[in-house]
């Protein structure tokens, strides 16, 4: 079923009976002239209150009292938080991340910008930095960088978003009419398998990682075998992969699993003291993509307390490339028929996936998804819940998590070196330079070079952490 052909302008039931109750007094007053008796100063009066009456309902009925009315007043008191957006990456593809050639006001070719968050009520978006698969074990940390600072220069250069850092900066924004910014990393092979640059992004604002995009990372499995720069080894999440994950849970950083094997997110649950969440994910007895959370999942999150934000591409929503809004209300009540809902929120992935459901092209549609809602029975305070309290609910469990863990240190696990197997990784140790294997000579060229790389190397260390003083002092 689609919308049932009602457009914005049909009637919902309480409109209709305002339009019963307007003929109603017309017809009176009708009667009344038409009686052509002489007009008493009381019966004037009469008459003058029941045109106030009738100028009254027709406000109310211009007003609206239309379904997609309600959703858009349920929507100002409870603005949404978002789970995924891709804006960043279309910045890098179309713009080269040159802000100051555009206007965030009002951007044609992609479906996120100021205007129409605001007009879809999105009060909260979670920003992906997200690079491609292709960058891993060669420039995705830098990458990552470019695509933070690109995050940041959006967030603080706009007066309608705000870069925010925790839940109650988030209820913060939320008073002040701001769109608050939540950088999110999608995809593990950003932090080049180092716990220590995954603390790095913390500091610069970074509060959420998917531990996979759609390449395996040295230490956690993808749903994808689109890549096969590491082979699954059906371990689903190694040593290191717990650590990444208590590292996560001990900085108060939110783990997603979108976009990680089942067995992974299985082993992720099964590990870690904080809710997590499913940020751009569907339900698989819905469609069944391998992108999507199947029913046993859904349980185990239930457990966790964790959140599954539901994906409105058209391609996890039917299978296909065609769908309705309808269909993306089918994983709505399929998940609340399998774990209520407390555990579910939105994650719309716009800019990210590329085809959506007729009627929910950009982000400025989300109210007509809340009307379907609506218009299946699902109560304001169970909307709430989806829009934004579920979400908060989980920031909050997480930073709780973080403050139980505070007497924690930083890991200092490394990853071993035969489970990276890049020759680009540098490893700097005595004795210096690199040890050259007995029996082999070494040209004083290459000891040179080899010199050349480390100092090349130290110096960009000291360049980046020159950079971090800034931030920090900043
Ligand atoms: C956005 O820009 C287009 C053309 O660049 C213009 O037609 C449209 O009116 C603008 N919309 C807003 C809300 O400024
Ligand atoms: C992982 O398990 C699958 C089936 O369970 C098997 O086909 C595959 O060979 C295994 N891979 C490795 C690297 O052991
Ligand atoms: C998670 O724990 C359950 C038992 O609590 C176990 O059966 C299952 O194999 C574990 N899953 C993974 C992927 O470690
Ligand atoms: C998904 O479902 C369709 C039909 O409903 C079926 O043809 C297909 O084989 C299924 N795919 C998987 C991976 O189960
Ligand atoms: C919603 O509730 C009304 C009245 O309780 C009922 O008639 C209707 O069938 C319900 N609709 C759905 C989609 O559950």
């Amino acid at each position: 079923m689609g919308r049932r052909g009602r457009g914005n302008f049909a009637l919902s039931p309480t409109a209709q009976r305002r339009v019963i109750y307007i003929l109603f007094f017309l017809k009176i007053e009708r009667k009344m002239f038409s009686k052509k008796s002489v007009i008493s100063p009381l019966s004037s009066l009469w008459v003058q209150s029941l045109r106030i009456l009738l100028v009254l309902s027709l406000y109310s009925l211009i007003e609206g009292n239309t379904e997609i009315e309600r959703a858009h007043d349920l929507m100002n008191t409870y603005p949404l938080i978002d789970g995924h957006n891709d804006l960043a990456l279309q910045l890098r593809i179309l713009h080269r991340n040159r802000l100051s050639q555009i206007d965030l006001h009002n951007l044609s070719k992609v479906a996120t910008d100021i205007s129409r968050l605001q007009a879809g009520h999105v009060q909260a978006q979670m920003f992906a930095v997200y690079v491609m698969c292709g960058a891993q074990q060669k420039d995705a940390v830098r990458l990552t960088l470019e695509q933070i600072d690109l995050v940041r220069r959006m967030c603080t250069e706009y007066k309608e978003f705000e870069l925010v850092t925790s839940a109650q900066e988030l209820k913060n924004s939320a008073k002040e009419q701001k769109i608050a910014c939540v950088i999110s990393i999608e995809g593990g092979h950003s932090i080049d398998s180092s716990l220590p640059t995954l603390r790095m992004f913390y500091l610069l604002g970074v509060r959420s990682m998917s531990l996979t995009h759609t390449c395996n990372t040295p230490w956690a499995e993808s749903s994808s075998k689109l890549y096969n720069v590491f082979q699954r080894r059906n371990t689903s999440l190694t040593h290191f992969g717990k650590a990444v994950v208590d590292e996560m849970n001990r900085l108060g950083m939110i783990v997603d699993l979108s976009h990680t094997s089942w067995d992974t997110a299985s082993a992720v649950l099964n590990h870690t003291k904080a809710p997590v969440i499913f940020s751009h994910s569907s339900s698989y007895s819905v469609c069944n993509h391998s992108r999507n959370v199947p029913d046993w999942l859904l349980h185990k999150l239930k457990k966790n307390r964790g959140l599954i934000m539901v994906n409105l591409h058209s391609q996890f929503i039917a299978c296909k490339h065609e769908a309705i809004i309808s269909q993306v209300a089918d994983h709505f009540d399929h998940i609340k028929s399998v774990i209520g809902t407390e555990s579910i929120g939105i994650g719309g992935d716009f800019d990210g996936a590329s085809i959506f459901p007729e009627g929910l092209k950009d982000v400025s549609n989300y109210p007509a998804l809340i009307e379907e809602l609506m218009e299946r029975n699902w109560t304001d305070n169970q909307l709430a819940d989806v829009l934004r309290r579920n979400f908060l609910r989980v920031f909050e469990e997480v930073e709780a998590v973080r403050d139980l863990l505070r007497s924690n240190y930083p890991s200092e696990l490394q990853i071993p070196s035969e489970e990276v197997q890049n020759p680009c990784r540098l490893d700097l140790r005595y004795p210096y330079p690199r040890q050259v294997p007995r029996g082999q000579s070494v040209s004083p060229t290459e000891i040179k070079s080899q010199g050349f790389l480390i100092r090349a190397s130290v110096f960009c260390n000291l360049v980046i952490l020159l950079i971090n003083c800034v931030f920090i002092l900043v």
